[in-house]
């Protein structure tokens, strides 16, 4: 193999390892310092998803000296992964400096859209200031009075991501309106290389969701094939561990875990205070928050019977084995090893990936083929994962 392919090939090896971080969430498995903070940037948006409790237009934006004041008390607890969030980030005027300043504290900065305000300049804008990860969120093929968040306003502004540094990852919600395009808004993102999750609407004890969650064994076919899926080593955006865990409460079994949520990772919500999770709230400044108040959340929470906040749950089970999940997702990504490898030989695939990502009509490979999942190739995913 000519020289320039086989070091193609070793980069796209590399990045197939990178994303879980490892060495670097290594140090937070061994110590008491938080892993993640979820930083509500703003509680504005500008859709209305009828599943969502997570934002309200009749608060201003928080100022930018309290959000940078708020995050150097983050970064001063030790975290090491920053997540914007909110309401809607980018709806947010100081956005690309709030990135850059989380970058030049040295947090590996990711930032969860629902991409209406993503515009070309704008992700080079949140590039130049070094973000590294976007999650777009992505529900349904064409908009529903539930959600608005369809491929119909992604898949143009896709192409922006082809040259682009920042990481992309497309996340789902499943509930009755979306699960019947689920398996379309998953076949979509996988067929154009970019790592795809589409998951259950979080438990709602509260009926406070305007949405129905969907029939069971529709739900639990839906997650048994995501399974397989990434058996076989697709790039289905999450651990084996957490797709378990959703069968799991599809099925209504008990798991054995530890929330770690308050302690490995936290919230700060848009007014600077201390959250627990998305759903458990405190009144406590985070200013005034201690690595001794963290780490009296480690706990078991008897919120835990059915926790839908799978980011909780997923660093919780990363903590607890961190062998066995790590394990389980560096095999999955192993897998894809072989197929890079083929791709490596036959250099006009690269182009083919390319016209894959930037076609609009991506109905030509949704229809459940396995061979039209993830290439190998990550283009659209390059640089490092949070
Ligand atoms: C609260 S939103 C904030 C960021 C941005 N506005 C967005 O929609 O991506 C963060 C993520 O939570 C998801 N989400 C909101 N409510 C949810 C629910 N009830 N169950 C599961 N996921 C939910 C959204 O789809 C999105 O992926
Ligand atoms: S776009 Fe995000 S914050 Fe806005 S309503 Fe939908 S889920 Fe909630
Ligand atoms: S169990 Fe779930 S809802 Fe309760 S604190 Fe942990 S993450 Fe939040």
């Amino acid at each position: 193999m000519p020289f320039y392919y086989r070091m193609k090939l070793l980069d796209k090896i590399g990045r197939e390892f990178s994303g879980y971080n490892i060495l670097e969430s290594g140090k937070r498995l061994l110590d008491r310092k938080p892993l993640q903070c979820s930083l509500y940037v703003t509680d504005r948006c500008n859709l209305d998803c009828a599943y969502c409790t997570e934002y309200d237009n009749s608060r201003p934006h928080p100022s930018l000296d309290d959000l940078k004041k708020w995050i150097r008390k983050i970064r001063e607890l030790g975290t090491m992964r920053i997540a914007l969030v909110g309401g809607e980030p980018l709806v947010h005027p100081n956005i690309v400096e709030l990135v850059r300043y989380c970058r030049e504290l040295g947090f590996a900065t990711s930032l969860t859209t629902n991409g209406f305000l993503l515009t070309r300049k704008l992700l080079a804008e949140l590039e130049d200031a070094g973000l590294q990860v976007i999650q777009i969120s992505v529900d349904r093929m064409t908009p529903s009075p539930i959600t608005k968040k369809s491929f119909k306003t992604i898949l143009p502004k896709l192409d922006y991501f082809r040259d682009s540094k920042i990481s992309l990852h497309i996340t789902g919600v499943i509930c009755a309106d979306t699960l019947p395009e689920s398996r379309a808004v998953l076949e979509t993102g996988l067929s154009r290389g970019i790592p795809t999750e589409v998951r259950l609407v979080h438990a709602d004890p509260l009926h406070r969701f305007r949405v129905d969650r969907g029939p069971r064994e529709a739900l639990e076919r839906f997650i048994d094939s995501m399974i397989e899926r990434k058996h076989r080593g697709e790039k289905i955006h999450t651990s084996e561990a957490i797709l378990n865990y959703q069968r799991s409460l599809l099925r209504g079994e008990h798991v054995e875990w530890t929330c770690m949520a308050g302690y490995k990772l936290f919230f700060v919500s848009a007014q600077g205070k201390f959250w627990i999770c998305s759903m458990v709230h405190t009144n406590k400044d985070i200013m005034d928050v201690t690595l001794d108040d963290l780490y009296a959340n480690y706990r078991k929470k008897s919120c835990q019977e059915g926790c839908g906040v799978y980011c909780a749950v997923g660093a919780s089970l990363l903590v607890e084995k961190p062998v066995r999940v790590l394990g389980k997702e560096i095999v999955a990504r192993a897998k894809r090893i072989p197929s890079m490898f083929r791709r490596s030989l036959t250099p006009d695939a690269d182009k083919a990936t390319h016209s894959a990502i930037t076609n609009p009509d991506g109905t030509h490979e949704m229809n459940g083929s396995t061979n039209g999942g993830p290439s190998a190739d990550n283009r659209v995913t390059s640089g490092k994962s949070v």
